[in-house]
């Protein structure tokens, strides 16, 4: 199945940026004590800027199923919550000592590193505030589901367990089955969250979730070749952070295991697969290949 060509994943993104960034200026307005800081850091970080791919695959899967666009739009924001998070504690002094995020000086650098640490945990806190909440979903089950699913893929069999991976990297020379492991949890896992989590609000029973799991995983690493892609190849301006980090760690990657060209051979034939695994669904799935598409051919 091609492509859809009346569809604009442009116009998609944009629309679900404006979304998330407007929930999260209602749920995080500034107190007048002294928390303020706390606020406002989080707001430096989570307004304005990012793709928002979480949200809109959380939106993209919710809308196979015909789910209302709002209840999907508060889990995406709730995953996109614990990504930036993940983002402000990755950037820290004592992990990537970054300066540069999204264009913007890093939450560490505009405000301290306390603050920054502080508006982490209250980031990770609100995620499973939102999809708790009975607003995100009217039935408990799916709540509960969602916030489950959430917690394993941030966890230390998830996203915290490959950043663990990802500071070991620095001093071992890991081989390809393990950077691929490394790479999966990292960023894996909580794309896949997302795809489960609009499978969840869609009350999609676990035996029908093969495929969209089978896509999740492979856009999952897809997604992060191409991020090792742009460390190399990519343009600072564009991307908003700082790059050419990796080799300088010395970390092995994708591209520095297997080359430039044959990361990209790989990254393309992952996504060839992930649409693949969408062969059951027809033109409802199509904000679905086209995210896939955009996840290498991306320029930040
Ligand atoms: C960056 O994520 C960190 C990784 C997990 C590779 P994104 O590339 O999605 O960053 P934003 O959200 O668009 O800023
Ligand atoms: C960060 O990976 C992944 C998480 C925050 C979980 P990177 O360190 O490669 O991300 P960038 O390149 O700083 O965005
Ligand atoms: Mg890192
Ligand atoms: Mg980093
Ligand atoms: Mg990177």
């Amino acid at each position: 199945m091609s492509a859809n060509n009346n569809l604009d994943l442009f116009a998609e993104m944009t629309g679900v940026a404006t979304d998330v960034d407007r929930l999260f200026d209602l749920l995080l307005q500034v107190p007048s004590d002294a928390r303020a800081d706390l606020y406002k850091a989080m707001r430096h970080s989570a307004i304005g800027g990012g793709k928002r791919l979480r949200p809109l695959l959380v939106v993209a899967t919710a809308r196979l199923f015909n789910v209302d666009q709002s209840f999907a739009l508060r889990a995406g924001t709730a995953v996109e919550a614990l990504h930036v998070y993940s983002l402000i504690h990755d950037d820290l002094p004592c992990m990537d000592d970054d300066n540069l995020r999204r264009g913007k000086p890093t939450a560490h650098v505009a405000f301290d590193e306390a603050t920054a640490v502080l508006a982490g945990d209250a980031l990770h806190a609100l995620a499973f505030e939102l999809l708790t909440d009975q607003a995100t979903h009217p039935d408990p089950f799916v709540r509960a589901e969602m916030a489950s699913c959430l917690a394993k893929a941030a966890g230390p069999s998830g996203m915290a367990g490959g950043q663990m991976m990802d500071l070991a990297a620095e001093d071992a020379s890991f081989d390809l089955q393990t950077v691929t492991r490394l790479q999966q949890l990292k960023t894996g896992a909580l794309i896949a969250a997302c795809v489960e989590i609009g499978a969840i609000l869609g009350k999609l029973p676990e035996e029908g979730r093969k495929g969209l799991r089978g896509y999740a995983n492979d856009v999952g690493l897809a997604f992060q070749i191409a991020d090792d892609i742009l460390d190399v190849e990519g343009d600072e301006e564009k991307a908003g952070k700082a790059l050419q980090k990796d080799a300088d760690a010395g970390k092995e990657t994708f591209l520095s295991l297997m080359g430039a060209d044959r990361a990209k051979e790989q990254a393309q034939m992952l996504v060839d697969q992930a649409k693949a695994h969408l062969h059951g669904f027809g033109e409802q799935a199509d904000l679905l290949r086209a995210i896939a598409e955009f996840s290498v051919e991306r320029d930040r």
